[in-house]
């Protein structure tokens, strides 16, 4: 091991790093380091990436909210981006831009909102650090939680990691070596030689997406979750990293009754979505530059905007959109609330053995599988995400599906969430108003009410749609996509931000839009006239990662329904969410630049110039008003989840199992120890 680093470490002092890499699919974190690190910061590369942030933080709903969120999250969210982005516009002792932006990338994770993040393709999830040994947190018979390397962690890695799990198996100290499987189950007393808590904690604190502590600490373990083609595992925040930063782990776990001290090294893949190079200058020319899609563009310039629009390729935002690949013509007709990560979707399958055995019922498609469990009585729509390809037929399938379970004979409904990122905003609206029926909840607004941020800039994006500036309707500040609180559409040519709600949050002065209404209903196909199941006879299960449009729904039907929500696995006596990044609508960078250009404001002194580099910033767009709190947004209001339901090494990752343990210690509400008080 150390001769071979050292050999290696040699090879790239003596030339260009990136070349040493190049072309190279798995290489170790520090000579992935060595080529991210060996470029200086270019002061004019960052002083327009901090001033395109800074000014698309006046679009971004939260900005201010943000600086101290109230209980129950007073501890988790206490951010002022503007105040980091001083900080660092500040501070010139970067040793390099792989320095500068990991400052950057954490200052937006710590306000804990899926929605609001930036992500530079030259550094994030280039090269994505691996280890062979995901973990899992399960509760034993006797009730104790323990750290545990998950049971298939050996099936997992083998099957995605192919012949680099030889490296592995050589890294092994003495007769372990080759005896990697052997490591699978395998308790975990201590990581880097301290309570394996300590771990996930420093990654609570970094991994970003999720207000709750929580939820937070659970993304550090391995989960599954439905995909467009399959079943899929995440590998979890201590086996998946999205920078090069850690060479290797040290793990002393205890197997076979025994206890003994193994390092493993992570090790670095060029990333999914990371454009090919063979040295320095094709590494920076190809990941690290805007492309055509980073800035907006006028779509009433058919010269600037033929380049973009006569492209296939997808815009960058959609690889950290966790959802599947949208058909683009669904896009501009059908908003969205989504989470983004830095990390894309991920592509790895869940073991066979820990699929459902049985085919889903036909009437499944993408994300969304239907199944009968063997009582007959307990139906699952198994739902990884709220968008799918084609929103039409998703939609359709969601009624069809929840149709044939009745039929059947389902009379209960599982809706398992597991990782479900959010997606089209009115297929969150869809499936509450068809399982609950036509209801005061449900009709018209089967959703959240919301608000956009009106700032100068906005406003002025508003009065030159006013003054004819988007004849086609094609803009999101055009009044004739959005009603009032009556749920009335707005009339073309309305001012409709006004009349402005002027807040103050945490000590600024802020304006918002007036209270917005639903824009989903009537749908564009017809919903049942009676609700196909009661709503003390659902459950919404999750690891508590259900974001964004999930979260609509979700917070709808526990809060509105009283529908009974479960998060699986979270730590005992920690308080757990059953979803969290609730927003209203999402959107990013270049979709208001589109804004900007097409009403020829780009040169007004508040709009962000063109952005030099390969970032996307995510924000939040329109806030959803509260259920419980009706004036303040949903955002930062309680979402404890009913039950904390214990995880087993019979029932991790396994869907069927777990289904079916809930269906029978849930169902029976009077006989069930709620865990988590
Ligand atoms: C960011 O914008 C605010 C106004 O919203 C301004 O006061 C501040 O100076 C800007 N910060 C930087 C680093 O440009
Ligand atoms: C550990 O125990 C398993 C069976 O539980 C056995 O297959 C394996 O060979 C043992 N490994 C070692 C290194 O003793
Ligand atoms: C990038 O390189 C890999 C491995 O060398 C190759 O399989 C792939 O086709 C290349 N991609 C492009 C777009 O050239
Ligand atoms: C980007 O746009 C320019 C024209 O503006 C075009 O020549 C070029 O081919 C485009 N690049 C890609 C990768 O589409
Ligand atoms: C699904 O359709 C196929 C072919 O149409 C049929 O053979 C099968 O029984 C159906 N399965 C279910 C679960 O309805
Ligand atoms: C469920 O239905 C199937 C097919 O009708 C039947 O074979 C099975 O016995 C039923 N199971 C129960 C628990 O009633
Ligand atoms: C919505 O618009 C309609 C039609 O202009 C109006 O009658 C209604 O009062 C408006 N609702 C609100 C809450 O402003
Ligand atoms: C911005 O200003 C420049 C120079 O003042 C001018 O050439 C350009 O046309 C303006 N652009 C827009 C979109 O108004």
């Amino acid at each position: 091991m150390r001769v071979l680093l050292l050999t290696a470490l040699f090879a790239v002092a003596r030339g260009d790093p990136c070349a040493y890499i190049a072309g190279k699919k798995w290489v170790s974190p520090a000579e992935a380091r060595a080529c991210l690190n060996a470029f200086p910061v270019d002061p004019l590369v960052k002083e327009n990436t901090i001033q395109v942030l800074n000014k698309t933080l006046a679009f971004h709903t939260s900005t201010y909210y943000q600086i101290q969120a109230p209980p129950p999250f007073e501890n988790d969210i206490q951010e002022d981006l503007h105040a980091d982005l001083a900080r660092i516009s500040a501070k010139e002792d970067y040793n390099s831009e792989f320095e500068l932006h990991p400052d950057l990338f954490r200052a937006f994770k710590r306000v804990n909102d899926g929605h609001c993040v930036v992500i530079n393709y030259c550094y994030d999830s280039l090269y994505v650090s691996y280890l062979p040994t995901p973990l899992v947190f399960l509760t034993q018979p006797d009730g104790q939680q323990n750290v545990f390397i998950a049971p298939e962690a050996f099936d997992v890695a083998s099957a995605e990691f192919g012949d680099e799990i030889e490296f592995w198996q050589n890294a092994l100290p003495g007769k372990l070596k080759g005896q990697l499987e052997s490591l699978s189950g395998a308790k975990v007393l201590l990581i880097n030689g301290e309570d394996p808590f300590k771990a996930v904690n420093k990654n609570a604190l970094i991994t970003g997406s999720y207000q709750s502590f929580g939820t937070r600490q659970n993304s550090f373990f391995a989960s599954y979750y439905r995909g467009d083609q399959g079943w899929l595992y995440n590998m979890g925040n201590f086996a998946q990293q999205v920078h090069p930063l850690t060479n290797s782990v040290e793990l002393t776990i205890m197997r076979n009754n025994s206890g003994e001290i193994d390092v493993l090294p992570y090790r670095s893949r060029f990333g999914s979505q990371s454009k090919n190079f063979t040295d320095s200058a094709s590494y920076r020319a190809n990941n690290c530059v805007a492309t055509n899609y980073t800035n907006g563009y006028d779509l009433y310039d058919a010269s600037t905007s033929s380049s973009v629009t006569s492209t296939s390729d997808p815009k960058p935002i959609t690889y950290a959109q966790q959802q599947p690949r949208l058909n683009p013509s669904d896009i501009r007709r059908h908003p969205v609330n989504v989470l983004l990560d830095a990390t894309p979707l991920t592509d790895i399958d869940l073991p066979q053995k820990m699929q459902p055995p049985n085919p889903a019922l036909n009437e499944s498609y993408s994300v969304a599988q239907f199944y009968l469990m063997n009582d007959n009585t307990t139906g699952v729509l198994a739902l990884g995400s709220f968008s799918a390809p084609n929103f039409m037929v998703f939609q359709a399938s969601l009624l069809a599906g929840l149709v044939e379970l009745k039929a059947r004979g389902a009379r209960k409904l599982i809706v398992d969430v597991t990782n479900n990122g959010g997606g089209y905003i009115c297929i969150a609206h869809w499936l509450h108003r068809i399982i609950i029926g036509p209801k005061r909840s449900t009709e018209p607004q089967a959703g959240l009410d919301s608000s956009t941020r009106a700032g100068p800039l906005a406003q002025l994006i508003v009065q030159k749609i006013k003054e004819g500036a988007d004849p086609s309707k094609l803009l999101s500040y055009n009044p004739s996509q959005w009603t009032n609180a009556s749920h009335v559409p707005f009339e073309l040519g309305t001012d409709w931000l006004k009349p402005l709600r002027k807040l103050e949050i945490n000590g600024h002065q802020d304006v918002f839009s007036q209270r917005l209404g639903q824009e989903c209903q009537p749908f564009e196909v017809d919903p049942p006239d009676e609700g196909l199941f009661e709503p003390e006879n659902v459950v919404i299960i999750s690891n508590g990662r259900c974001a964004s449009s999930c979260s609509l729904f979700s917070i709808t039907m526990s809060k509105r329904e009283g529908v009974k929500t479960v998060v699986v696995g979270g730590k005992q006596g920690v308080p757990q969410q059953y979803c969290g990044t609730v927003g209203g609508q999402s959107t990013d960078f270049s979709t208001i630049d589109t804004e900007i250009k097409s009403t020829k404001l780009k040169n007004h002194t508040l709009a962000p110039p063109d952005l030099l580099s390969n970032v996307v910033q995510g924000i939040t767009w329109r806030l959803g008003f509260g259920i419980d709190d009706k004036e303040e947004p949903e955002e930062w209001q309680d979402h404890p989840a009913d039950i904390n339901y214990p995880l087993t090494v019979e029932t991790v990752n396994q869907p069927v199992a777990l289904w079916e343990a809930i269906a029978k210690d849930v169902f029976r509400v009077s006989q069930f120890v709620v865990q988590s008080s």
